[in-house]
Order: structure tokens, then C-alpha cells, then sequence
């Protein structure tokens, strides 16, 4: 073996955890030991649970339930949705009573289209919340990908189809690249405007990489986050994953998957976040593939994947790898410090684990701890492994 090389415990700053309410697809228990066996000990999960986090009260559960968690922090976004729950956001910010509630809350989530839970909200609530999280100093994160332009997509597109829901791979027509760019645009001038901590999530396209860079030049406190299956995975995929393969932002061209490698490369992307998202086996082989639920698992496997790439190698079976650098060290900058510091974690450096960066192994379904029981890298062989 050789000189193990030692990470800090690592942050994974978007996570869907489902508890409360779909406990059957992950609950914080089963989240947090698919975390801890992929060398995460933070973790940042979103609200659209049921009830959603878009209350004190919502919030005050899901502290109080975590508190039973070991060995992995859970800090929680609080969604918006509605005028009132920007109300509930300055009383949680602003009153002494919450203070140990407001201390687990990492940021604030908007969806600018819908996606699983149903949380998408209005420009008007959405342009509402970042000037809020601009008084209150809150990071704001938003999934970005234009309501309008999404149902125009589908429109069209199943009018061509004469409403054949069963090839899976329209979701990324559905879902195309401009509505993630317009809305990236649109975003932009709301933290341009408020003066908003702003972090995009889950970040997909080329376009949407140029407009963050071109934000960064102009000094805006913008951030953003790439998720592992849209740099390891590409519509080519479709024919192997079929429904496997279906999220939100959807699969794009591996061209796309490359401009965010080089967004790595020039520090325009800050983090590696895993969007890890369970559904069961049984959800995701809908009758109709285009009804399949959106999401896919990842916090137990960013880490063996970016080990893999950062030892010079390629995890996928099928496609080479592109032209990139990529090193030890960008895993710790994009998976450790940049999130603790965008999301205020105040976490430690000393918390620490150690790779075996030689082992090589086999990414199984089976062997992972997410309820899920699955994942979109079944088979891969990876290079690099947690030393117990
Ligand atoms: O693919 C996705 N799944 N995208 C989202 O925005 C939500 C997530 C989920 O919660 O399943
Ligand atoms: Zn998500």
C-alpha cells in the first residue's frame, strides 16, 4: 500500500435526505451512514420534505430528529415557497428564541421550477427571499431552470411524440440547457440587485459556467456547485441507465460535462455537491419512463469517483476521459473548504480520515448504505478507498 493520504472529514453540501415523510426512500439515519462510508461527516440537506422546511417549527423537528444521528453533522436549508415563509425567515434570523435552531441552518433554498416536492415559487417569492437573505446575511441557494421554457419544451416535444412517454431520454430536451442559463441570467441580476450571497446548485451547463465566470469578474459574491453525475455522465448514458439516469437538471452532452471540468480547473466552480437524491428501485422503473421520479443517489460515491479521477484515471466503463487536471487537493478545496466557508460551517480541518489512494474496487449497489439500494455507477471500477 502506499502513504495513505489524509482528507478531512468532507461536506457535502446538497443532500435530500426525506425525512420527514418519505422515510421509505432514506431517512437521516440511513443518509448519514451512507455519508460517513463515503468519507462525508457534513452534510447540507434540502427541504423538500414532507412537511417541507419551510417553517421554525418544520425546522425545529428535523434539528430535534437529528440530534439522534452520530458521526454525521446535519445542517438544514429552510425553503421558500410563499410571502409568508420570508416572514418565518426573519423571526427565526432575528429572534433570540431560535438561536440554537438558527445555528443548523445553513442557507436558504429556492426552486426556480419544480422539481421532486413540488417547490417551485414565483419571481415575485423568489426575488422577495434574496433580498431578505441580504439583510439577514444568509447564503441563498437556487436551483435554476425556467418554469416557462421547461413547459414550452415539453409541450413541443410530446406534441412530436404524439404523448409517448417511454424514451426516457426527452427529459434532457424537456429540461434544455437555456432554461438553465436564463434562469442562471435571471438569478444574477436579483443578487446583483439585493446584493445577495448567492450560490447556484447543481450547475450543468457550459452557458451557466460562463455566466458565473463572467459574475466572479465582476466581483458579485456568487458561487456555485457542480453534482458527480453531471461530470461523470452524459445523455450518452440514457441507453444504459434508462430511468436510472433521470434528475433534475437533466443529462447533458459530455461537451457540457467538460466545460464544468474546466470550471474546476479556473476555480469558477467552488464545490462538489451530490444532489443525492434516493428513490426506490420500484419509483424509478415507472411504467411510463418520462413519469419516473427525479434523483439519484451519490454521497457514498463522489469520493472513490473522485479519487479515481484525481489518481489520472476515468471511473466510467465507456467513454475516455477528457482533458482535465484534477488533484487530491481539488477534492479538498471543492468537497471541504470552499463549502465550509460559503455555508458558514465552522468545521475543522483536524476531524480527519485516510485514503488508501492504490485500492481498487468495484461500486455495487448492493454494498452501499442508502436505502435506495442502487446507483447510476453499478460495476465501475474505482481507485481509492476509505481505511477503516
Ligand atoms: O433530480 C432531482 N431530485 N432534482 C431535484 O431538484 C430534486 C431531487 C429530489 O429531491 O428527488
Ligand atoms: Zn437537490
Amino acid at each position: 500500500m502506499s502513504t495513505p493520504i489524509t482528507f478531512p472529514g468532507l461536506i457535502d453540501c446538497h443532500v435530500h435526505f426525506r425525512e420527514p415523510g418519505l422515510e421509505h426512500k432514506e431517512d437521516m439515519e440511513s443518509g448519514a451512514a451512507a455519508a460517513l462510508a463515503g468519507g462525508v461527516t457534513t452534510v447540507c440537506e434540502m427541504p423538500n420534505t414532507n412537511p417541507s422546511t419551510t417553517s421554525i417549527i418544520a425546522l425545529k423537528d428535523k434539528v430535534e430528529r437529528s440530534k439522534g444521528v452520530k458521526n454525521v453533522d446535519i445542517r438544514f436549508f429552510f425553503g421558500i415557497t410563499e410571502h409568508t415563509h420570508v416572514q418565518e425567515l426573519r423571526t427565526l434570523w432575528t429572534d433570540d428564541q431560535y438561536e440554537s435552531v438558527r445555528l443548523k441552518c445553513c442557507g436558504v433554498k429556492v426552486f426556480f421550477d419544480h422539481s421532486t416536492g413540488d417547490q417551485g415559487a414565483s419571481l415575485e417569492v423568489i426575488e422577495e427571499a434574496f433580498k431578505a437573505c441580504a439583510e439577514l446575511g444568509i447564503p441563498l441557494v437556487a436551483h435554476c431552470e425556467d418554469s416557462g421554457i421547461n413547459a414550452e419544451a415539453e409541450r413541443v416535444i410530446l406534441e412530436k411524440v404524439e404523448g409517448d412517454m417511454s424514451d426516457v431520454s426527452l427529459h434532457s430536451l424537456m429540461r434544455p440547457c437555456a432554461s438553465e442559463a436564463s434562469t442562471i441570467t435571471q438569478a444574477i441580476t436579483f443578487a446583483r440587485k439585493h446584493g445577495t450571497q448567492f450560490h447556484i446548485a447543481h450547475l450543468s451547463t457550459a452557458q451557466g459556467i460562463e455566466s458565473v465566470r463572467k459574475a466572479k469578474k465582476e466581483g458579485l459574491p456568487i458561487t456555485c456547485e457542480v453534482a458527480p453525475h453531471h461530470l461523470l455522465l452524459s445523455t450518452n448514458d440514457y441507453a444504459t441507465l434508462g430511468t436510472l439516469g433521470k434528475m433534475n437538471p437533466p443529462l447533458r452532452t459530455p461537451e457540457n460535462a467538460k466545460a464544468l471540468w474546466d470550471g474546476i480547473a479556473d476555480s469558477t466552480v467552488d464545490c462538489i455537491g451530490t444532489d443525492h437524491a434516493p428513490h426506490l428501485l420500484e419509483e424509478k422503473q415507472a411504467d411510463e419512463a418520462l413519469s419516473a421520479p427525479s434523483g439519484v443517489p451519490g454521497v457514498e460515491t463522489s469520493l472513490p469517483l473522485l479519487l479515481t479521477v484525481a489518481a489520472g484515471g476515468w471511473p466510467h466503463p465507456s467513454s475516455k476521459r477528457p482533458d482535465i487536471n484534477f488533484s487530491y487537493e481539488d477534492i479538498i478545496k471543492l468537497c471541504f473548504k470552499n463549502p465550509n466557508h460559503i455555508f458558514n460551517l465552522g468545521k475543522s480541518k483536524k476531524d480527519q480520515f485516510q485514503i488508501d489512494s492504490d485500492a481498487e474496487w468495484t461500486i455495487h449497489g448492493k454494498d452501499l448504505h442508502s436505502k435506495c439500494g442502487w446507483t447510476p455507477y453499478e460495476g465501475w471500477k474505482v481507485k481509492g478507498k476509505l481505511i477503516k
